[in-house]
């Protein structure tokens, strides 16, 4: 069979027959080699550190197969000088998956252009609690607004033949259990609320899969039959490889290839030499390394050969184009929560002085120093945006607030004062063992120092904006009755200073939309405990959750204030080829352009079985100028709307009337709402 070679723009057909005959000409060794990292240790101290180059895995030199070449993500590629986007939690709070496949295109592009063709940065865990240290590396709450996201950011990487992974699967959402933690839920649970997401990517073509460090239901879930094989490869029919996450995601030999993991991540540890051992005593079945290796280089070659639709030069690493794209991004996740009297914009014109005061006012803080963390010195602060957008005209003042009498003496002359206070790496992010900053946020609060730097800014000075800076939510009830603009700006990246400073001074108008409820108290939250050994996911979580017990949030999701407002009228539903087609008129009744996010419900409430009051099901960003009116329409496929019954194993939609509700958040004022049956 010497006639079969690898060629770029291989046809499928041609692809099998390549594996089928490489299956047999590959030796074991060769084969195992495939199902494990190599020489992680010995690439970490030659690269000096894993963010230099993509990591190596596989290939087999002598047959032409090129091995698959991992980097990270999500908030852009992690390898040095690369572009770095707001955090996916900002990416989620845009509401805008086009603008997130967008942000995929240029992770894709940037990964080929360090070399790389496998993408292991689309998180796609549901945020079930707000002090999960990796909050920021997810898109919210809600798992179809989730999916939608993580979809996107498949779509966007694997358009430049990269290989796209989506992970932690599943309930990876605990940080500093996540090694041993046992997850444990219901069957409804499972299919309803935590593997939507991931259903949706592997629709969308996602080429391979991370499985989370925890249990699942008493199995880790890198060696979990049930996940793994059953739903994953059997029910979703998915035919590329499962990876292991890389602190050893599987802890044993048989176990983990009878549990359908097609990988060891980073180095051998249960495979390579012990999996050999195990086929060589015949405890493994030859054939099922062959199906894994199938996966691996069938899925390798499918990337690999395609034609490339441009090239991928060094140059478009952090290019202009990218960087543009970063701050548009930054400014279209940035959520205006309060907003009195108007407040903001400031007016460049009227203000003679303003000062920038707290601690990561002129900090570079992308974010988690983890996994995630994205090599990029070229950080604009929000001290730096400010000034270069207004520092010609406005006095711009600075103090860090570490000592709040200083700098209570330095606001007292200002016009403003914007208060920028938050996170770091050092209080949310991933759990890496020896490291002593990231895991599971200890409060939802703000440090005891900012509360009273926000307190005594606002009795100085009435125009006092606070700027938040964090991963997901932050309970604000002890100061948010004192402070007239409250904007939620997140870990907004490496153009996140200059994207403030536009919606600061009205350059932008704030659109993004909180992808995620904020609570007046934790404890309407669902339990979570950092160090825990087993755990009940629930039903219910995030508004949801909120909406079942008749809790008042201090912010819905799916919120958001504008400089301008939306009127929704006349919403009118029909049914059109199994589609729920929901249109209404949403009108631009203030005197400045915007984008509004609209957002489409089912709600449940008539149902015959339990099911949450609403759910969200389909939502769309629009521009609209002063006056103008557009019908926006969104469509619901009914499918969408069925509830998954464990007795038959079905996904089932029972006749009754549904509400449709259309508006500007979830919360049930902002909704319109009309009535339909299936
Ligand atoms: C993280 C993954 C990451 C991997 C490789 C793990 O510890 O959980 O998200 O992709 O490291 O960096």
């Amino acid at each position: 069979m010497d006639g079969i070679k690898i060629k770029k723009g291989m046809s499928d057909k041609e692809i099998d027959e390549f594996v089928n005959y490489a299956l047999n000409e590959m030796t074991l060794k060769e084969k195992l080699d495939q199902m494990a990292g190599g020489g992680f240790f010995k690439f970490l101290i030659a690269d000096r550190k894993f963010a230099d180059r993509a990591y190596p895995t596989g290939g087999v030199k002598r047959l032409g197969i090129p091995p698959f070449l991992f980097t990270d993500g999500p908030r852009g590629v992690i390898i040095i000088g690369s572009t770095c986007f707001p955090v996916s939690m900002a990416r989620g709070a845009s509401w805008d998956i086009n603008l997130e496949e967008r942000v995929g295109e240029v992770i894709g592009k940037e990964v080929r252009a360090h070399g790389g063709n496998l993408y292991g940065g689309v998180c796609i865990n549901l945020l079930r609690h707000p002090a999960w240290g990796r909050a920021q590396e997810t898109y919210g709450e809600d798992p179809f607004h989730i999916g939608e996201f993580g979809a996107a950011l498949v779509r966007g990487v694997q358009k430049h033949n990269v290989m796209a992974t989506i992970k932690h699967y599943i309930a990876n959402s605990i940080e500093d259990s996540r090694f041993k933690v046992n997850v444990k839920m219901d069957e409804r649970t499972l299919r309803e609320v935590y593997l939507p997401q991931y259903k949706k990517c592997i629709e969308e073509g996602c080429a391979t899969v991370m499985s989370a460090y925890n249990k699942f239901r008493g199995q880790f879930c890198g060696q979990n039959p049930y996940l793994l094989r059953k739903i994953l490869k059997e029910e979703w029919g998915f035919t590329g490889f499962v990876h292991s996450d890389w602190m050893y995601g599987v802890k044993d030999t048989i176990g983990g290839i009878t549990g359908g993991l097609d990988v060891e991540m980073p180095r051998a540890k249960y495979y390579g030499k012990k999996l050999k051992r195990a086929v060589e005593k015949g405890q493994v079945p030859m054939g099922l390394i062959d199906e894994a290796v199938r996966r691996i280089i069938n899925t390798v070659l499918q990337y690999t050969t395609k034609e490339d639709p441009q090239l991928y030069d060094k140059s478009l690493v952090a290019c202009e184009d990218h960087i543009q794209l970063a701050r548009e991004v930054a400014e279209k996740s940035m959520v205006l929560l309060k907003n009195e009297n108007e407040l903001l914009p400031l007016d460049e014109e009227k203000l003679e002085t303003v000062a920038v005061i707290g601690p990561l006012a002129d900090m570079k803080n992308t974010g988690d120093h983890g996994s995630s963390n994205v090599r990029q010195n070229n950080i604009i602060t929000p001290l730096q945006g400010l000034k270069n957008l207004v520092g010609e005209k406005v006095n711009i003042l600075y103090n860090n607030g570490s000592d709040i009498t200083a700098a209570e003496n330095l606001a007292i002359s200002a016009d403003a004062v914007i208060v920028v206070v938050g996170y770091t790496y050092k209080d949310e992010g991933e759990n890496i063992p020896f490291f002593k900053s990231g895991g599971d946020r200890v409060s939802l609060h703000l440090h005891k120092q900012e509360i009273e730097l926000i307190k005594r800014m606002s009795k100085l000075i009435p125009n006092c904006i606070v700027t938040l800076v964090g991963g997901s939510a932050i309970v604000m009830e002890e100061w948010k009755d004192d402070i007239p603009a409250i904007l939620m700006a997140w870990y907004s990246g490496m153009e996140g200073g200059n994207a403030l400073a536009n919606i600061i001074f009205g350059y932008v108008n704030p659109s993004g939309k909180l992808p995620f409820t904020i609570p007046k108290d934790p404890n309407h939250l669902p339990f979570f405990k950092r160090d825990i050994e087993e755990i009940e996911y629930g039903y219910y979580h995030g508004y949801s959750l909120f909406e079942k017990e008749n809790l008042i949030p201090a912010f819905n999701f799916g919120f958001g204030l504008s400089y301008t407002e939306y009127e929704y009228k006349n919403l009118k539903v029909s049914l059109e080829n199994e589609e729920i087609i929901a249109r209404a008129d949403i009108t631009n009744i203030g005197d400045v352009s915007g984008e509004e996010i609209v957002q489409l419900y089912i709600g449940f409430e008539n149902s015959l079985v339990e099911r949450p009051k609403k759910l969200l099901r389909g939502f769309k960003r629009v521009a609209l100028n002063p006056n103008e009116t557009k019908n926006v329409e969104i469509k619901v496929n009914v499918k969408d709307l069925a509830w998954y019954n464990p007795e038959s194993k079905t996904w089932e939609i029972k006749e009754t009337k549904y509400t449709i509700l259309m508006g500007s958040s979830s919360k049930k004022e902002d909704l319109l709402i009309t009535e339909m049956n299936l």
